[in-house]
């Protein structure tokens, strides 16, 4: 499963971008907000700190806005941009255009299999399931990644699916257990994957052991 970093901080994308494992980055409204900085900025300066997929979301809500917002977003980096629109009509709608224009999509906000099987049926190149605001408001949230990998297999759909809205290092597991295509992971918890007390009190007895042989010399 591939991992990208769900934030908006330079700081935070930075630093993941030099671990090797993070292979691209989701922003949304909320995220650019926190930053206090304008989006074609910030989404300028990503594009210079990670070499791979970068989502960048239209706050339009018709299909025209949309479609113009969308167009400026991808002209900052052709190469890297992702347009993530929201599970509407005029979103979908703006996700088959933009797959006529060859412009790849991000369709966000989905909460339910059907909607999934609506974005893969407009052509979007991804496909945005929220686990962590499921599990805050009571449904099985990995459910949800498991019915639409069954309904990508189903249909060979080449829709791809990030699951986001990761609050924990579990839900990380259980995404890759369930098969999605990719995991969208805040910082906190991008940190936390590598973490195990196993890990460091054998890196410990390691750093023990190797001062021993070091003092016997050359
Ligand atoms: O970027 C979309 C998603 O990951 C947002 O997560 O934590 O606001 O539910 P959250």
């Amino acid at each position: 499963m591939i991992l990208f970093i769900d934030t908006a901080n330079l700081k935070e994308i930075e630093d993941a971008a030099d671990w090797g494992y993070v292979k691209g980055c989701t922003t949304n409204p909320s995220l650019i907000a926190k930053e206090g900085l304008k989006q074609k900025d910030v989404i300028a300066k990503i594009t210079t700190l990670i070499d791979g997929p970068i989502s960048a979301e239209v706050t339009a809500e018709d299909y025209e806005g949309m479609i113009e917002q969308g167009k400026e977003l991808f002209a900052i980096d052709p190469k890297h941009i992702v347009i993530k629109l929201p599970m509407t009509n005029a979103g979908l709608k703006a996700a088959k255009t933009f797959k006529e224009l060859g412009i790849p999509t991000n369709v966000t906000l989905c909460f339910s299999a059907a909607q999934a099987l609506l974005a893969m049926e407009a052509g979007a190149t991804y496909v945005s399931p929220f686990l962590g605001r499921l599990d805050d408001n009571g449904w099985e949230a990995i459910k949800l990644i498991e019915d639409i990998v069954t309904m990508k297999m189903n249909y060979g759909y080449d829709t791809k699916i990030i699951a986001a809205s990761i609050r924990n290092t579990e839900h990380v597991q259980q995404c890759a257990l369930a098969g999605s295509d990719i995991a969208t992971i805040p910082y906190g918890v991008l940190k936390k994957l590598i973490k195990h007390p196993l890990t460091d009190d054998g890196l410990e007895q390691f750093r023990v052991a190797a001062a021993k042989t070091a003092a016997l010399g050359k």
